[in-house]
């Protein structure tokens, strides 16, 4: 903590952590992206680790070092994410989906070169896109139709207000329709990306009001572990 002692509470737990940002190819030299830089979810697994937990860090185009003692598997779309996620979250106490994932991918990757037509100068190619899984979504879903599956699940959400309401209300909706345990809103009305400062508040499925934190990302990382550590099971 902020005194210096470490807190081993998350000792034997095993966290998956998605961060960064998913690349959806249109051609062969051009991608559909976005600002994430992974810094989040980064300060989440070292956090973790400090906490002793063991952690899957499942990188989307993050360029930072990997956080000694991960284990970093990397996913290039939404796609590779949603099967990478699938393939670990059976295995972990927690998920924790601080990445950015691309909500549309394109229905068709181009083979070749999307190239501009020299006879025709205004016009512009139609990009067909497609929807991506929502890999939060779905852990939610198979895990109440299983019964099983990851015990807990926390999502993140970066809103700015619009025409639907301000940033708080849209986050409050959606944190009750991701039905994930718990959402960490970001209030990006202001920009945040890229930047070290962070205000955060924790909401739970319900939308309603768990914690807030304002500081470093590893300051907000520790209050999403404190928010998650009473979520996980009993150890054996
Ligand atoms: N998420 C996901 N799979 C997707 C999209 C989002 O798992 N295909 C996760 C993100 O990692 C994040 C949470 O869902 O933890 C919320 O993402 P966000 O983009 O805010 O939610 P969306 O439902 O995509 O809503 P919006 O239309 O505002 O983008
Ligand atoms: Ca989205």
């Amino acid at each position: 903590d902020e005194h210096g002692a470490v807190r081993r509470d998350l000792e034997g737990r095993d966290l998956l952590i998605s961060a960064g940002g998913t690349r959806e190819q249109l051609d062969p030299v051009r991608f559909l992206a976005n600002h994430s830089s992974g810094r989040q979810g980064w300060a989440l697994a070292h956090a973790a680790l400090v906490r002793g937990a063991r952690v899957r860090l499942a990188a989307a185009n993050v360029a930072l070092e990997t956080p000694p003692g991960a284990q970093r598997l990397d996913a290039g779309s939404a796609a590779e994410l949603a099967e990478l996620v699938a393939a670990h979250r059976g295995a972990v106490d927690a998920l924790i989906m601080a990445a950015a994932v691309a909500d549309f991918t394109a229905a068709e990757r181009s083979r070749d070169k999307i190239k501009k037509d020299e006879s025709a100068p205004e016009s512009v190619p139609g990009i067909a896109l497609r929807r991506t899984e929502d890999i939060l979504r779905h852990s939610v879903l198979e895990r109440s139709r299983t019964g099983a599956g990851v015990p807990a699940i926390v999502g993140f959400a970066a809103e700015t207000g619009g025409a639907d309401g301000d940033a708080l209300s849209l986050a409050r909706a959606k944190a009750r329709r991701k039905g994930a345990d718990l959402l960490v809103f970001n209030d990006v009305t202001a920009g945040v990306f890229g930047a070290s400062e962070n205000t955060v508040r924790i909401l739970d499925r319900d939308g309603e009001y768990v914690a807030h934190a304002t500081g470093s990302k590893t300051l907000v990382a520790h209050a999403v572990l404190d928010a998650l550590a009473p979520l996980l099971p009993e150890v054996p």
